[in-house]
C-alpha cells in the first residue's frame, strides 16, 4: 500500500472548501469497529469519537468518567474501519485543563496510538494555552464552545447556553480566539440558532452544529440517539431516523421463542 493511499479522501482543508462553497458538512459519532464502518461507507464526511461514548456505551451519567486510554480503545476501533471520512477524537476531561504540557502529552497520545485525523477540546479562553501548544505540534483541532458536556457540574444543567448577552458575548470571543490560534473547526452545541448563524458568518472555519439550528456550516448527532437506540433522550433537536430499539427488541423477542420453542436451530441450521 503506497503511503498516499492511506490518507482519508475527507481532510481538514476539505472542510474548509466546503464551507467556502456553501456545502453543508454530516458528522456523526462512532466508538466501535462495525458500526464505523457501516457510518464510513455512506460517504459521512466526519466522524467524532467522541466522549459521549461514556454515556452511550459505557452508561455513565456524565462524560466526566471516561479516561484516555479508554477514548484510544474506542478510537483504534473506529480508525481501523475508516476509509474515507475524517476521524477526530475527543480528549477527555481531565487530560487537558489546566496544563498546556499535559494537554499536549494526551494529544499526541490519541494521534500516535490511534492514527487518528484530529482531535476536539471543549472550551474557549481558558484553555487556549493548551490548544496553542497542541496545534504547534501540528495537531489539528476542533474546537468545541456552547454547552460543554465536560463542564456540567459548573453549569449545573443541560438547558440551552448562551442566551444572555455578556455569555453569547463570550462565546462569539471564544470562537475568533479558537479561530485565530487555527482551530479548522468549532462544535457549536445547544445555543440559540440566531447567536450560531452570527458566529458562521464571523468564522472563516466551518461551524458543526448540534441544536444550534440551520445556520451551522454542519451538523453533529450522536449515532444512538439518532438511530433510536438511546429512547432515555429526546431533546428537541433531536431527529431520529430508525427505532432500533423496537427492532432490536422485536429480533432478541423472536430468537428467544425460536429457542425455547426448538425452532431454531433447523435441520438447514446445523452441521
Ligand atoms: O461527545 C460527543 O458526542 C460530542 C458531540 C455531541 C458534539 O461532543
Amino acid at each position: 500500500m503506497s503511503v498516499e493511499s492511506t490518507v482519508r479522501a475527507v481532510t481538514t482543508l476539505r472542510l474548509t472548501e466546503m464551507k467556502q462553497r456553501g456545502e453543508k458538512i454530516a458528522m456523526l459519532t462512532s466508538y466501535d469497529y462495525s458500526m464505523a464502518k457501516i457510518v464510513d461507507a455512506t460517504g459521512i464526511d466526519v466522524i467524532l469519537v467522541g466522549d459521549s461514548a461514556a454515556n452511550v456505551m459505557a452508561g455513565y451519567e456524565t462524560t466526566l468518567p471516561i479516561t484516555l486510554d479508554e477514548m484510544i480503545y474506542h478510537a483504534r476501533s473506529v480508525v481501523r474501519a475508516t476509509k474515507r471520512a475524517l476521524v477526530v477524537v475527543d480528549l477527555p476531561f481531565g487530560t487537558y485543563q489546566g496544563n498546556s504540557k499535559v494537554a499536549l502529552d494526551s494529544a499526541v497520545r490519541i494521534m500516535k496510538e490511534t492514527e487518528a485525523d484530529a482531535i476536539k477540546m471543549e472550551g474557549g479562553e481558558e484553555i487556549l494555552e493548551s490548544v496553542q501548544r497542541i496545534l504547534t505540534a501540528g495537531i489539528p483541532i476542533m474546537g468545541h464552545l456552547g454547552l460543554t458536556p465536560q463542564s456540567i457540574h459548573k453549569f449545573g444543567t443541560y438547558n440551552v447556553r448562551a442566551k444572555e448577552e455578556v455569555e453569547a458575548a463570550k462565546l462569539v470571543r471564544d470562537a475568533h480566539l479558537l479561530e485565530e490560534a487555527g482551530c479548522f473547526a468549532c462544535v457549536l452545541e445547544k445555543i440559540p440558532a440566531a447567536l450560531a448563524t452570527r458566529v458562521s458568518q464571523e468564522l472563516r472555519i466551518p461551524t458543526i452544529g448540534i441544536g444550534a439550528g440551520a445556520g451551522c456550516d454542519g451538523q453533529v448527532l450522536v449515532i444512538h440517539d439518532m438511530l433510536g437506540i438511546n429512547k432515555g433522550f429526546s431533546p428537541r433537536f433531536l431527529r431520529r431516523y430508525a427505532d432500533l430499539d423496537t427492532v432490536i427488541t422485536g429480533a432478541v423477542s423472536q430468537y428467544i421463542d425460536d429457542v425455547k420453542s426448538l425452532d431454531f436451530p433447523n435441520e438447514k441450521e446445523q452441521y
